[in-house]
């Protein structure tokens, strides 16, 4: 009879047993499983945990500086490391999607692997992997063999011979958010949305600056913060925004302007693999459109996605 209680007294017991007095590090990426297993293994091994958590540039607004400062607060012992300037200089004049995303986790594994050769004595390496993402990497055929490729372990350097070690790997999504919940993590934080790896830089189309990113962020915070305050965020799957790599004709007073489009992307759905868009209130949509043309400089058209998966996807990259 599972119960988030007794999965937790058992794998405390068996962290404790199997880690002894050795040194593990993990990365946090501000998203449910990963912060479940933090908690999880510091009630376990306490200040022989360290956690390193990178600031990409591609996260969310102030996304950064908010979730370091939960992690400290929930006592873990957390490295925060802003490499936004390398990601972004590296992502220079490149607008494949794939390329993106190899860039960006190749980065993501360097900056790590020169953070964790810090510290010294780490025997273990510590990972939020849940359940369907082992049945996604047995599936080598599928698109979500690719999907979490930077999560990989692969590009440890071989001289720190970590071990890995993984306490939610049995474990479904909520599953994961009831031992959160059980571990005393805030609703807010076990309720967030799911968010790719890596982050806006798929959902900025075409070249990544760090204009177009500030543009992305300020159009995301507004669209997150309306459904947040509207009460519609904990009944969507996932919801973000999108720029587009098009620019359209508008007017703002005598002027006209030739400015960018953002849409706008809400789903349904249980697991990712299939989604259907959230059919979201036409006044809603109206304030937040109205919103975002106002407010955010460079953004003077608003369109809302009405794809269902198959066959888009969620993310348009
Ligand atoms: P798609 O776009 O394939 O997305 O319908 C399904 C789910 O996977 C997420 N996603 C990613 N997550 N790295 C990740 O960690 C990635 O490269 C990536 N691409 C898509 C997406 O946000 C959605 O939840």
């Amino acid at each position: 009879n599972w119960t988030p209680e007794s999965f937790i007294t058992t794998t405390i017991n068996e962290l404790k047993a199997k880690l002894g007095n050795d040194k593990v590090v993990l990365g946090l990426s501000g998203g449910v499983d990963s912060t479940v297993a933090g908690v999880l293994m510091h009630h376990a091994i306490g200040s022989n945990l360290t956690c390193i958590f990178v600031n990409n540039g591609l996260l969310r607004k102030n996304e950064f500086e908010n979730v370091l400062e939960q992690y400290k607060h929930m006592q873990l012992n957390v490295i925060g490391v802003d490499a936004s300037d390398r990601f972004l200089n590296d992502l220079k004049g490149i607008s494949d999607p794939e390329k993106k995303r190899k860039i960006i986790g190749r980065d993501f594994i360097e900056v790590f692997n020169a953070e964790a050769k810090k510290l010294t004595d780490v025997q273990w390496l510590g990972q939020g992997t849940i359940y369907p993402d082992v049945i996604e990497s047995v599936s080598v055929n599928g698109p979500s063999a690719t999907i979490k490729s930077h999560h990989n372990v692969g590009g440890l350097p071989k001289e720190m011979h970590l071990k890995v070690v993984e306490p939610l790997r049995l474990l479904f999504k909520d599953e994961v958010r009831r031992v959160g919940s059980a571990l005393g993590i805030s609703q807010k934080l076990l309720g967030r949305h799911p968010f790719p790896g890596p982050g806006l830089g798929v959902r900025i189309l075409g070249e990544v600056t760090s204009e177009r990113v500030r543009i992305l962020q300020d159009a995301d915070a507004i669209f997150i913060d309306s459904l947040i305050e509207s009460g519609l965020y904990d009944s969507i799957w996932q919801a973000g925004t999108i720029l587009l790599p098009v620019k359209s004709v508008g007017v703002m007073g005598d002027e006209r302007t030739y400015e960018n489009t953002v849409a706008l992307r809400a789903v349904h759905s249980t697991d990712g693999m299939t989604a259907d868009w959230v059919h979201l209130p036409y006044d809603f949509l109206a304030k937040v459109s109205n919103d975002i043309i106002n407010k955010v400089r460079g953004v003077n058209r608003v369109v809302y996605d009405i794809s269902s998966k198959p066959p888009a996807t969620i993310e348009w990259e």
